[in-house]
């Protein structure tokens, strides 16, 4: 007879686990949906990752990417005592919340944005603390008194800024009042920071209670080796050294990481490509009548015109070979998010859509 008793915990078998966006294994396909950077990686990159020997494969990595953190240390003006390395900036967010919410503590996040946070409240058993955004179509704005009573209700607070999948970016007075109100562990998620006009990085200096999240998937186009890191108060950052992985990254990511950060002028000469694309692709859509919140990262949410379908559009597009993101949740159902590709793809992308679209 078949046993029936599944062992996990309970509130695992009650949860819905994280959807990633599509992965199409067909090359030709011209892939806007899930905002990694369309360039190559530095080339010294990949000379960092040949360089690699057995012997560092054969022996374990260094537990806590030590010339990774010293490189880090170097590009913010830190100490290597500021960062804590991680397997893709994923990782980081569920030490956090590992470290700051038991099981039945909140889990304060905003909404809408990364569809990761809800999950890893669920594994912790954790409920969930809802900061809403005041949306009206195109505009997205955070109310000023947002995140003045989340004390006592929740461990942890993240906050995506820029944010996903508005691509808006929120100021830093409402950053300060939060971190200042309240109580508990507030973590930035600068995912697409490369993209935007500030980030938050000097405040890290003055408010013990923040982690920010970086990671080397978008802006470093390295999401197929899985490498971020946090950056917070060294006091912070040792507490989340316990909780983590004996060795969250190998030999190779830590090579590849490296390289990558240390060669910055490279990196920043693709935010600038994707930075233009992205004020093309906007004007041009605007001219087709679609409307966007204004983007500071590597995607631009589109609502689309009247009289149009946005799951419609999102299926037509897919039919002709390009993949674009369609959320079917509230304030979300009437656009598409899309990925700033290279020139070439950004040209593809605008000439189907006025096909599809008559415009
Ligand atoms: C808002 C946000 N945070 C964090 C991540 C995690 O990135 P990674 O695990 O690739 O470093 C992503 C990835 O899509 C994201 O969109």
């Amino acid at each position: 007879m078949a046993q029936s008793f599944i062992p996990v915990r309970e509130n695992i078998q009650h949860m819905q686990g994280y959807a990633p966006g599509e992965q199409p294994t067909d090359p030709t396909v011209i892939k806007l949906n899930t905002n990694e950077n369309p360039y190559p990686p530095s080339p010294r990159v990949l000379e960092a990752i040949a360089a690699v020997t057995a012997d560092q494969l054969r022996r374990y990595p260094s537990p806590d990417a030590r010339v990774f953190r010293e490189a880090a240390a170097e590009v913010h003006g830190l100490t290597p005592e500021h960062i804590i390395t991680v397997n893709g900036g994923d990782e980081l967010l569920a030490y956090a919340v590992r470290a700051a919410a038991a099981a039945g503590d909140g889990v304060a996040y905003t909404v809408p944005s990364y569809s990761l946070y809800p999950v890893l409240a669920d594994m912790q058993g954790a409920r969930h603390v809802h900061v809403r955004f005041a949306i009206d179509n195109a505009d997205w704005h955070m109310p000023e008194d947002a995140f003045d009573h989340l004390s006592g209700k929740a461990g942890i607070l993240l906050i995506t800024n820029p944010n996903a999948p508005s691509g808006t970016l929120l100021s830093e007075a409402l950053l300060r009042r939060a971190l200042e109100r309240f109580r508990g562990l507030v973590l930035v998620d600068e995912a697409y920071v490369n993209f935007a006009r500030r980030d938050a990085l000097s405040l890290v200096h003055e408010y013990a209670n923040l982690l920010l999240l970086r990671t080397m998937s978008k802006g470093f186009s390295l999401a197929g080796i899985r490498f971020g890191y946090g950056v917070g108060s060294p006091k912070l950052i040792s507490e989340l050294h316990k909780v983590r992985d004996s060795y969250p990254c190998d030999a190779v990511s830590i090579a590849a990481a490296t390289a990558a950060l240390k060669d910055l002028p490279y990196a920043a000469s693709t935010w600038e490509l994707i930075k233009t694309g992205r004020g093309r692709v906007a004007a041009e859509l605007k001219e087709m009548g679609f409307t966007l919140p204004e983007s500071q990262t590597n995607f631009v949410l589109a609502y689309v015109p009247e009289g149009h379908d946005a799951a419609h559009l999102y299926e037509g597009l897919k039919q002709r070979h390009i993949l674009v993101r369609y959320f079917r949740l509230p304030h979300l159902t009437n656009a598409l998010r899309i990925t700033i590709g290279t020139p070439q793809q950004n040209n593809r992308l605008l000439e189907e859509l006025k096909a599809l679209t008559g415009r």
